[in-house]
């Protein structure tokens, strides 16, 4: 499938595999991350980023596409909303068809709860379907949560808010046998034992997969689960206002059906925001891993109402996402690639990082190998580097890769690449939104009473980097306890009479503020359309 440009450069991989499969590059020192992270990660590059002029995180700065969606206008004025027209009215709203909405409706369920989804694609339309390598829980002899908390809390940068850290690893185990039970098909030993991998990150081998389309079977286990249990799903429809009652505590949104547009009222006792990321804000221009509706739009209608963001000015750009073919630029190429034992290689074949730094460390390492070193492959369209895959199957026996790595195979096959025998062009994709809402261990928004926030919308679990394989762990563990949470604050609540006016105090805030802006938020679909 490689043209003759790239034969020069196969050769010297090719040349160069035995020895580095032997070879074993020494870790970074703190102080080399450190610097190699200022010089080269995106989110070092502060041209890129805006200060945010209102709302509870006036003064910080965040990307600047993230900035304008945030400060922007309404979809809508409250008068053209009549909130005694209640179309549906619920104890708890889910907004998001995800793995954390799916699992928060589940437990909203199980306690009793009036509960309901909207979403605005469909259910299982989100990041979870895309997730590739596995989730994480320390569940082997030689691991604890203690080790787990450890590895993410230095991986993160040692910000994440301790206690969510130690909910998620803690309550790891148990997610694993509650996805078990519902029926997710891990990859098991003969024995029944659970397969577990390392990530970038982990000092043990505790990533639990389903081949390499984990998220795929996890959603497909959760998502029949809801529509199994009758849960009721509003789908193509997209919340666009959080409402408000006259205490000021989340009561509902106002929904608006994608096609039609036309809007309608949702009463709840209380809401959680499981929207997912924001990939498709394709931050610095870069390609993303994500689903066609991470938008941001959780951190939106959050922000609008006065919750407030931690650490969203951080992103996750993957290391490898795929740089060739340019049908499939920026789709995933799952770390367990990496973890297999897949090495990166440059130009000439040479191992230029340890395979398995941190995400943050090992996509910086690759944007230095393609810029001032100017070490990476002309693929035509930018500089890449090169996953030499057919490693795995000389470490592992023939076979592995499509053992372990279906999906990865099958899509570079459509190609006409075989990774068995070549290896694959990778370059950093936008993959995930290390912030978010502010959450307390019980998933409720640290401003405001009974908005609960779930999944990749919540900012803190994770600090300022995340290891591969806690999200998939998050959306469970936090969605299951958003559901739970959100259901017992339910039975407690009454709702007041039910408000919008927060919308003309942000604009008035807004307009103090001198901001000039046409833009409207939430941005709910990205924009491809040709611009001149
Ligand atoms: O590389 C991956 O499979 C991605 C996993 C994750 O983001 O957790």
């Amino acid at each position: 499938m490689y043209s003759k440009e790239f034969q020069e450069s196969l050769k010297a991989v090719e040349a160069a595999r035995e020895a580095n499969i032997a070879y074993e590059p020494a870790r970074m020192t703190a102080q080399e991350k450190e610097d190699l992270l200022a010089a080269y990660h995106p989110d070092y590059k502060k041209s890129e980023f805006a200060t945010l002029q209102i709302g509870p995180n006036k003064g910080e700065s965040v990307p600047h596409e993230l900035c304008e969606m945030l400060q922007a206008h309404s979809r809508i004025q409250a008068k053209d909303v009549d909130l005694d027209n209640v179309k549906y009215d619920v104890d708890v709203l889910i907004i998001g068809g995800g793995g954390a909405g799916a699992s928060a409706a589940i437990e909203a369920d199980n306690a009793g709860a009036k509960t309901m989804i909207v979403t605005k694609l469909r259910i299982g339309d989100a990041n979870t379907m895309m997730a590739e390598g596995g989730i994480q829980a320390a569940d082997k002899p030689n691991d604890s949560p203690a080790i787990h908390f450890v590895d993410a809390f230095g991986g993160g940068h040692y910000a994440a808010k301790r206690e969510l850290l130690a909910k998620l690893v803690c309550d790891a185990p148990e997610a694993i046998h509650w996805l078990n039970d519902l029926g997710v098909e891990f990859d098991k030993a003969p024995d029944g034992t659970m397969i577990t991998t390392h990530g970038g990150g982990t000092s043990r081998k505790r990533m639990h997969a389903a081949k390499d389309y984990s998220g795929a079977e996890i959603m497909r286990t959760l998502r029949d689960e809801v529509l199994n249990r009758g849960i009721p799903v509003v789908d193509f429809t997209a919340a666009i206002e959080l409402i408000l009652d006259e205490n000021g505590k989340a009561a509902g949104a106002v929904l608006m059906n994608m096609e039609t547009k036309e809007l309608m009222v949702a009463r709840a006792k209380t809401v959680i925001i499981a929207t997912g990321g924001a990939g498709r804000m394709h931050y610095q221009g870069f390609p993303t891993s994500n689903h066609y509706g991470a938008t941001a739009d959780g951190l939106v209608l959050g922000y609008r109402v006065g919750a407030k963001l931690l650490y969203a000015e951080t992103l996750q750009y993957h290391p490898t996402g795929a740089a060739f073919p340019q049908q499939i630029f920026g789709a995933l190429v799952t770390e367990k690639v990496r973890s297999l034992g897949a090495k990166l290689v440059n130009r000439d074949g040479k191992v230029f990082m340890h395979p398995l730094e941190t995400r943050d460390v090992a996509a910086a390492s690759i944007i230095r190998e393609c810029s001032d070193h100017a070490e990476g492959v002309d693929t035509g369209s930018g500089l890449a580097v090169w996953l030499d895959t057919p490693m795995i199957e000389k470490i592992g026996g023939e076979g592995t890769i499509e053992k372990r790595i279906p999906a990865m195979m099958r899509m570079f096959a459509s190609y006409g690449i075989d990774i068995r025998k070549e290896p694959i062009l990778v370059y950093p994709t936008l993959h995930y939104q290390n912030g978010g809402l502010d959450i307390n261990v019980n998933g409720m928004t640290t401003n405001v009473e009974n908005l609960f926030v779930a999944g990749e919308a919540v900012g803190g679990i994770h600090g300022k980097n995340r290891l591969m394989g806690n999200s998939l762990l998050d959306i469970i563990v936090f969605g299951r306890s958003a559901g739970q949470n959100a259901a017992a604050a339910a039975k407690d609540t009454k709702v007041g009479k039910l408000t919008l006016d927060h919308i003309a105090r942000f604009d008035a805030e807004r307009e103090a503020a001198g901001i000039s802006t046409d833009a409207v938020s939430p941005k709910l679909l990205p924009d491809y359309r040709y611009q001149k």
